[in-house]
């Protein structure tokens, strides 16, 4: 038998071996997401419905940090990993140490130093009247909600693989108005705005760029404001056509669904999630 015949088979089967070996390594690397403020609210329905689509999740909180290490717990249920990091964007100055830590999470517990998915959650609220709003608060807002999350997604880019999404959380109002939300809604709408500039200067990275605009949701945002207070609630419920508020799980599957493959043709884009509100 010549032996060119001999060699070529078993040259054929040693290649197949090593592209199901390494095939198989590839598929045992499950993508990552960061949820900022996912300690609570919206941010930790946002993780575990990451997390149950077998994505591992790290989040961040910044008072809460028992509440985080119960959400990493929750998250370890579902099968995956996750950690937990201390952020606070009200402290623009503390952004590089967070993503030393970042960098340290992610070679430590995970082994690399990328990740796939950034959700720019984090954020507070207060209802404040036009003429009422100080230097102050407006300088808050706007670290918390746009400068950090500007700057923090400046910081994550080169972290992010190649397919990988920026999933920016906006606000049904900057649609439709609730008085004493001027600068909230502004800063979200700079949000919006940004959101659209990634995805147009990152899509040659692979990576694309999505709001998710909640309409108004029972959580502890803006001091509990909706849960406080049943005739703001009743208001807000009888705007919508479901004649309710939302809740934490109504907006989670929706971030979860734009980190699957199912989503990866929709960039560029803002969601509202807010159950039909004022349409
Ligand atoms: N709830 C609504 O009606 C509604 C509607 C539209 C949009 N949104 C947006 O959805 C996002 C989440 O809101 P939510 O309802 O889940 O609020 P929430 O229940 O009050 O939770 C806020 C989360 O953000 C974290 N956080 C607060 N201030 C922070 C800061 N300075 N730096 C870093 N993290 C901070 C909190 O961490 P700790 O737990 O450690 O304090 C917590 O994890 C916000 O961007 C909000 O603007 C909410």
């Amino acid at each position: 038998m010549c032996p060119k015949t001999i060699q070529q088979p078993n040259s054929t089967v040693a290649l197949l071996l090593v592209f199901i070996t390494q095939k198989r390594l590839d598929m045992s690397v499950s993508k990552i997401a960061l949820v900022t403020g996912g300690s609570r609210g919206l941010g930790k329905d946002m993780a575990l419905s990451i997390a149950r689509k077998g994505i591992d999740v790290i989040i961040t909180y910044k008072s809460n940090a028992e509440m985080a290490k119960e959400v990493v717990q929750e998250i370890e249920q579902t099968g995956r990993k996750a950690a937990a990091i201390h952020l606070d964007m009200a402290t623009f100055s503390t952004l590089p140490s967070f993503v030393q830590h970042l960098k340290a999470t992610l070679a430590n517990n995970w082994q690399t130093d990328h990740f796939d998915f950034l959700v720019n959650n984090a954020g507070m609220g207060a209802t404040v009247p036009f003429e009422q709003v100080t230097e102050a608060l407006f300088d808050e807002f706007l670290d918390v909600h746009f400068k950090s999350v500007y700057f923090l997604t400046q910081y994550c880019v080169p972290l992010l693989n190649s397919g990988g999404r920026i999933i920016n959380i906006s606000s049904g109002t900057t649609r439709y108005c609730n008085p004493g939300y001027s600068v909230y809604a502004s800063m979200k709408g700079a949000v919006e705005t940004f959101t659209k500039y990634l995805a147009k200067e990152l899509g040659h990275k692979g990576i694309g760029a999505n709001v998710v605009a909640p309409g108004p949701v029972e959580t502890d945002f803006n001091n509990a404001a909706i849960r406080n207070n049943p005739q703001f609630k009743e208001r807000l419920a009888a705007m919508s056509p479901f004649n309710r508020v939302g809740n934490a799980d109504d907006i989670g599957g929706v971030v979860a669904f734009l980190c699957t493959e199912e989503a990866k043709w929709i960039n560029g884009q803002r969601i509202e999630v807010s159950g039909g509100l004022n349409v």
